[in-house]
Order: structure tokens, then sequence, then C-alpha cells
């Protein structure tokens, strides 16, 4: 009862709860689904642009983007070790996601069919991952908290890299700006679904919220990154595709048009363009690995003996 109380009293003070911490056990599940999907997105999300590394057009992209897509590996890896503060084991999670028993972000199920895709996807899909990430640099938990600070800078960076290679694009040929028109028709939508579900029909939003793990609502999250876009777009100088987006006086927000809530949970529970050959490529790191976990744990064992 104490326990309780005192969990409630560091959470309404916005102080963090640390891993020696007493929390209720629906917390400590929350949060261990949450972190790992979130980490299993971040690796995941290193094979639609890894796809591009051996065909980047320049060397100064090659390397921009290896170091891009390195950058995600260490993303899911503070993310893993956050998860496993709160006694998740880590094996046990990477055979969740390579079975399909856990899920990750549904936007990396859709191919990058040209170099303007990696440009999109730093400039929009990096960009909606920082207005979720950003209040999770205030979350309740504190070695999740910390694991955001340092990934929301490299995001940051990344977004920025992503919309510079457009601008370069855009300024380039026809050919090239064509590219990149067609290249923001196919993310735009996918990236609004990065949100979730609507508030309405999101089971655990409430819970969340009061447990101050979520700091905002899917929709205003939504909302948020659709403000902060349609000015990126303007000056980019491509149309988004949706003639019902039109600013909002009143509300003070613009308004955008209807999600394709059919399309989304079809790729959530599956069906997607690439939702199986993403888990299958994983596996087969996974397996590819073994030696290299082998080895480590043979020289951990090693050194401990030595000592
Ligand atoms: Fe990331
Ligand atoms: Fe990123």
């Amino acid at each position: 009862m104490d326990l309780e109380r005192e969990f409630e009293r560091v959470v309404a003070a916005d102080h963090r709860i640390e891993p020696r911490d007493w929390m209720p056990e629906g917390y400590r599940k929350t949060l261990v689904r949450q972190i790992a999907q979130h980490a299993h997105s971040e690796i995941i999300g290193m094979q639609p642009e890894g796809d591009w590394i051996s065909r980047a057009p320049s060397l100064r992209r090659k390397a921009i983007l290896l170091a891009k897509v390195q950058d995600e590996a260490g993303h899911g890896l503070y993310l893993y070790a956050a998860a496993e503060t709160l006694g998740a084991d880590r094996d046990d999670l990477t055979a969740r996601l390579v079975e399909g028993r856990q899920k990750y972000s549904s936007i990396f199920n859709y191919p990058t069919l040209t170099f303007a895709d990696v440009g999109v996807i730093g400039w929009l899909v990096d960009g909606a991952a920082i207005c979720n990430q950003v209040p999770l640099c205030r979350t309740s938990y504190g070695p999740y908290a910390r694991a955001m600070i340092r990934i929301c800078k490299e995001e940051s960076f990344h977004q920025r890299q992503g919309y510079e290679l457009l601008m370069t694009m855009m300024r380039g040929t026809r050919a090239q700006r064509d590219m990149v028109r067609d290249a923001v028709d196919r993310w735009w939508w996918p990236a609004l679904m990065m949100f979730g579900p609507p508030d309405e029909e999101s089971a655990n939003t409430e819970r969340s919220l009061a447990w101050r793990i979520k700091r905002h609502t899917n929709d205003e999250l939504r909302q948020r990154f659709v403000d902060m876009s349609v000015p990126q777009a303007e000056k980019l100088g491509v149309t988004l595709p949706d003639p019902k987006l039109a600013w909002n006086a009143e509300r003070g927000h613009y308004d955008f048009g209807e999600i394709d809530w059919a399309e989304f949970w079809r790729v959530v529970k599956g069906d997607g363009p690439c939702n199986a050959q993403r888990v299958a490529h994983r596996r087969e790191a996974h397996e590819d690995g073994a030696w290299v976990r082998e080895a480590a744990a043979a020289y951990a064992a090693m050194r401990e003996r030595a000592a």
C-alpha cells in the first residue's frame, strides 16, 4: 500500500521511476511492450534504407546513409537495454520479433522504390518519429527517458539530412523532381498512420497518460506533425497528396482528410507490401550472427575465469 502510494507520488510530481523502485505490474508490462516495439522498429527500420546503401549516387550520400542506418542500430540497442532494466530478456524479445509475435512500426513494411524515398523517409518518417519521441524524453520511466534524449538528438540530424537531400533533388532535373513528388505521394499517408489509431480506438492511451508514460494522445501528436510538415512541403515545392489539407484559422491548425484505417490495420496485422520480407530478413540476420554471440559469450567466460 505504501509502495503504491509512493509510486503515485513520484509519477504525479513528474519525477522518474527507476529500476530499483517498486512499480505496478501493469506499468512494467506496458513499458516492456512499448519499449520492445520501439526497439524492434529501430532495427527493422534499418532495412528500407539499408537497401540503398550500395546504390547511393555519390560517396557523400553513401557515407551519410551508412551513418544514419548505423544510428538506427544504436537506437535499437539503447532501447533493448532499457527493456532489460525492467526484467525483460533480450533473446526473448528477439524471438518475439522474428516469430511475428511482437509488432514494430507499420511504416517499415512499405518498399523504398527510388533514392528519393531515402530523403522522404528522413523528412517525414524521422520527422514523425521526432514528434512522437520528444515528449518521451519526459516519460516517467528513467532509463527510457534518458535513452530518448540521446535518440532524439540523432533523429533530428536524420530529419535534416532527408530534407537536405530532397532540397538538392528539387534543384536538380525534372526527373529528380518527379521522383521526389512520387515518393512524397507514397509516404505521406503511411507517415500519418505512424501516430497509431485515432484516440477513441486507442485502447492503452488513457492508462499510459495516467502513468505519464505517454504525454499526449495520438491525435494531438498527429496534428502537431501535420502543422509542422505543411510549411516544410511548401518550402520544398511539393504538394502533399490530400485535397482536404487547409488552414483552419478558428482551430489554429491545419485540417486534413480521412486516413485509410483499413489499410493501417491490414499492414499492422501482417499484410503490408513487405511484412514477410522484413521479418524473414531479420530472422536470417539473427541466425547468421549466432557465431558472434557464441564468441562473445566464450570470451566473457574466459575473462571471468582469468579474474
Ligand atoms: Fe531511430
Ligand atoms: Fe532515425
